[in-house]
């Protein structure tokens, strides 16, 4: 391969960048922040394009230098930023070509849950589920799984997994694809998929950046109900510094961290300047800050301005086309960017910076490979058939084979899905301990009861899982995966009742009270299915409009719960829902004696659920999220513009997302975070802490920065190159070609020669604005002493049971008030042990730089307070049961 002579490793190499002075600061009087602007088409947002040379990326070292290949690569790699048009493709997203370099269409495909708008692949579970293993290793194993099976499929960039919402609005209608309300478990959890799915050869991309926490809104053009046509500019997420740093960026830290090849902005705005040109968001916080040295890409139209966007830091746009002119071929790069860099309007530097860092990660990764000619995609989006029209969306073009049908799935992926599926059942109550279900217990006629047990009457694949008349697998929307065959609850649990000699009936008519009543009169033990559903905010279903409309349970929920409950003295509820419901009216029944949390389990979900509720499987989930017992306790989703066209979202809770703002006013959740039962005991001894490496309060100035390597030359392709290829060019309908349409194009000097300036930039924008180093920067997430292991925390946990189980040991941290307040717990490690009754094992846990700092606003960097920090080993944020202390003096 020719391109490795050329394009050298990078991203984790190479000292360059040394400051020769010693820098030591309280507040750095030298840190001098680009000037704040204003600017039509940018708003208040600060505008600053990254421009400090340590953090210029992307960092390929030109080796032996091939003039030849230079030459040919940036010109042609245009066609990489720009995709070619919804429905242009196989995939949901795709590149142009490179046909000189051999790089065929790089095909993006959704998504964080297993292979969307396909068949035979696995429907593995959602994020959340994930979220609520608490298993790293396992959660490592979901993300090789599901990058295995993209990488069967053909696809080389996979459009998971999700880390943002990160959960702030327990309604928000995609908190089950990310992996739940607090920004350390999002981390660790994104940046365990990153590494499973990059292993496996597909370029992870993460998103959504950053603070689309509610659907409603998010985009214009998709709200023409209630009134909502109104709606001028996307949902303004207003992001205060010390948030953003310590819970909305904090996760993005970690996936950048461990490599992640790309990062989707997303539809809503920040700071009232949408995410996708937003400079302040990706070229200061994401790429300087952070140091991310892949590319970032637009959620599927959310890029809302062509050369803006390009300055402030975007490097593809998808699906190419202005958002909801689907099949015009419009598009705000395309041949318009084409245009701007030979106007100069954009610098080639700029072109050649987001070609290579959307090639970077294939270089950069171990197990990814630049994709050839015959790496193409063997499925189709578009149509299931196995042979159709070339472009089967545009009905356009000669009949071709489309899919191949190939079987993506294996036993690997099984036993995981199925895995994971297991490990996320949280118990939340089992009074008198009558769960597991046990025939000697007094149980042998058992009634199911629910619609959510049984199969949906519109099937099991109605179009991205938006029919909610059975068991729920998924959420809708754009993460939602075909299920290749789903074993309901009912199903499962006739199959053990079977086994052991136990009657079973099933009413699954959720209105029918008077029957189901009868039936419950009739059972030792009733099993309640009520669930909640939520999804992507293009679907509406009951008037929810991707968020959901209340926490209340669906289907008449409460009312078949407490029917059942004052018939039957043994009432077992199993809930599955994309996030927290009320559970007030019902919870403390006396009849209810057993109650289950599932996430969205993908197609495994009946199975799983009946080795919980049998005994099979010791259930060891924790919830990601809190439990209120009141609707206020929760920040609402805005649903109603009031008037507004540009509707304003402060995030008023600031660092106080869930549990920490339970917390912190002392109210009592239903069920708290972190909070899950299991069939066994465990106790938890000898806390030890030990200093591994001194901590400062502030960071060193990071002295091994990212190298620059000099890239390619700024030279001017001739523009004659632009223009399409011949006269009898025969263009597809919607195809986005990066050819100038005008023939009447100057040569490049006379472009040179054009005055400069004429654009209208956004005020303030000057292209050789440099800013000072930031000291947060450095490496890969962030200052590399932010990632310096500072202590080390032991404990001993023993299972004091009688059966085999799961612990999830949760860290928590109390840290000091000196300079700013914090909440009173925050999660900063969590480890989960196995264990056979009767026996012990020592766990560990590594305290990093970053886990101790708070980030100071004022004076911009992460500072280490002096005073004492209280460490909590807890079973739950609410359930401590041991405490240690580290002092840290001036
Ligand atoms: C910087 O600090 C190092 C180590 O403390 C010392 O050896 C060096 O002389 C200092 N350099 C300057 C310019 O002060
Ligand atoms: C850009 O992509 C289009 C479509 O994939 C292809 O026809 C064209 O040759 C590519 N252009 C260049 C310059 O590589
Ligand atoms: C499907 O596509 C992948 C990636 O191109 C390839 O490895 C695999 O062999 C293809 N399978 C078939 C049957 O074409
Ligand atoms: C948003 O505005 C707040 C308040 O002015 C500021 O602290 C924060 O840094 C801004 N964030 C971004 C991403 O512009
Ligand atoms: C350069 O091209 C871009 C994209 O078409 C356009 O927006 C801009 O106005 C042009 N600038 C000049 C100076 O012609
Ligand atoms: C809550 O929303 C669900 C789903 O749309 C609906 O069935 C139910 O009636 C609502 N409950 C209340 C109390 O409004």
């Amino acid at each position: 391969m020719y391109l490795f002579h050329l394009i050298h490793a990078l991203l984790f190499v190479v000292p360059v960048i040394i400051s020769d002075q010693n820098v030591s600061f309280t507040i750095r009087s030298d840190f001098a922040p680009s000037p704040r602007l204003t600017s039509e088409g940018l708003d208040d947002h600060v505008f600053r394009e990254k421009r400090s040379k340590h953090a210029e990326a992307p960092l390929f070292k030109v080796e032996d230098q091939d003039d030849q290949f230079i030459s040919e690569a940036y010109y042609p790699c245009l066609n990489l930023t720009t995709g070619v048009g919804w429905g242009s493709g196989p995939c949901v997203g795709n590149t142009g070509s490179v046909p000189r370099l051999g790089i065929p269409n790089l095909c993006l495909q959704d998504g964080p849950n297993g292979v969307r708008f396909t068949d035979f692949v696995t429907h593995f579970p959602s994020g959340l589920a994930a979220g609520c293993t608490f298993n790293k290793g396992l959660i490592y194993l979901r993300g090789k799984a599901i990058g295995r099976e993209h990488r069967k499929k053909g696809v080389h960039i996979a459009l998971g997994p999700v880390i943002g919402p990160i959960g702030l609005k327990a309604q928000g209608g995609r908190n089950w694809e990310s992996f739940g309300a607090d920004p350390y478990l999002q981390g660790v959890c994104g940046a365990a998929t990153v590494e499973g799915m990059q292993d496996e050869g597909v370029i992870a991309t993460v998103r959504h950046l950053i603070g689309n926490e509610q659907e409603h809104f998010r985009q214009v053009g998709e709200w023409d109900e209630n009134g909502w046509d109104k709606l001028e500019k996307s949902l303004s997420s207003n992001i205060g510094d010390r948030a953003m740093h310590e819970v909305y960026l904090w996760p993005f830290a970690n996936v950048i961290r461990a490599g992640a090849g790309g990062i989707m902005c997303g539809y809503n705005s920040v700071n009232t300047t949408n995410c996708c040109e937003n400079s302040y968001l990706m070229n200061y916080l994401i790429k300087e800050e952070l140091a991310f040295q892949g590319f970032i890409v637009s959620d599927w139209g959310a890029q809302h301005s062509g050369v803006n966007s390009a300055l402030a830091g975007l490097d593809m746009t998808m699906p190419g086309e202005v958002f909801d002119d689907w099949l015009t071929g419009k598009s705000f790069w395309g041949p318009l960017l084409t245009r701007a860099v030979y106007n100069k309007t954009v610098s080639q530097s700029r072109l050649n910076d987001m070609c290579m860092r959307i090639l970077a990660p294939f270089f950069a990764i171990d197990g990814c490979n630049l994709p050839t000619e015959d790496d193409t995609p063997n499925f189709s989006s578009w149509t299931h058939h196995t042979y159709g029209q070339e472009l089967p969306y545009q009905h356009y073009g000669p009949i071709v084979q489309k899919n191949w049908h190939i079987d993506a799935r294996s036993e690997f992926s099984d036993n995981t899905a199925l895995t994971v599926a297991r490990e996320s059942i949280v118990l939340l109550k089992n009074s008198d301990k009558h769960l597991p279900i046990d025939k000697s217990d007094g149980v042998r006629r058992i009634l199911i009861a629910g619609q959510g047990a049984g199969i949906d009457p519109d099937g099991f694949n109605c179009k991205d899982q938006r029919c909610c008349g059975g068991v729920l697998t998924s959420g809708w929307g754009s993460a939602a995966v075909n299920n290749p065959t789903v074993v309901t609850p009912y199903e499962a649990i006739a199959k053990k009742c079977r086994d052991r000699g136990i009657v079973a009936d099933y009413c699954s008519n959720n209105w029918d009270l008077e029957t189901v009543g009868d039936l419950a009169d009739y059972a030792d033990l009733s099993i309640v299915f009520v669930n909640a559903f939520s999804g992507e905010g293009y679907i509406y279903v009951d008037n929810n409009f991707g968020d959901r409309k209340n926490l209340s349970l669906w289907h008449n929920g409460d009312e078949l719960i407490e029917q059942v409950a004052c018939k039957c003295h043994k009432t077992v509820v199993v809930v599955t829902s994309p996030g927290p419901v009320n559970m007030e009216k019902w919870i403390e029944h006396e009849n209810v004696v057993g109650v289950i949390y599932a996430a969205p389990l993908g197609q495994f979900v009946g199975q799983a659920i009946a080795d919980v509720l049998f005994g099979d499987t010791n259930p060891s989930g924790k919830l990601p999220f809190t439990i209120a017992r009141k609707k206020q306790h929760y920040v609402a989703v805005i649903d109603d513009l009031g008037g507004e066209v540009c509707p304003q979202d402060n995030f008023d809770r600031d660092i106080y997302i869930d549990y920490r703002f339970f917390d912190k006013h002392n109210i009592k959740p239903r069920f708290e975070f972190g909070f899950g039962l299991s069939y066994t005991f465990f106790k938890v001894s000898h806390l030890k802490i030990t200093e591994i490496c001194p901590p400062s309060e502030y960071l060193p100035y990071p002295s091994d920065y990212l190298p620059i390597v000099k890239m390619l030359e700024d030279d001017v392709c001739d523009p004659e190159d632009a223009l399409f290829p011949h006269d009898d060019f025969d263009p597809c309908p919607g195809y986005i070609y990066p050819f100038l349409y005008n023939d009447n194009i100057m040569s490049v000097d006379d472009y040179d020669n054009d005055e400069q300036g004429k654009y209208d930039y956004p005020c303030g924008y000057d292209p050789d604005q440099a800013s000072c180093p930031s000291l947060n920067s450095g490496g890969l997430g962030g200052n590399p002493a932010l990632w310096e292991v500072l202590y080390e925390v032991s404990a001993e946990v023993s299972n004091e049971g009688k059966v085999k189980g799961g612990y999830v040991c949760q860290l928590y941290i109390e840290l000091p008030s000196t300079i700013l307040p914090s909440p009173p717990k925050i999660l900063r490690g969590f480890e989960k042990v196995f264990l056979e009754p009767g026996k012990s094992c020592k766990i560990y846990f590594n305290i990093l730089h970053r886990d101790l700092s708070i980030w100071d606003p004022e004076s911009q960097q992460w500072i280490i307070q002096t005073g004492t920090y209280k460490i909590y080993l807890a079973s739950s944020s609410r359930k401590v049961e041991l405490c240690g202390e580290i002092d840290i003096g001036c």
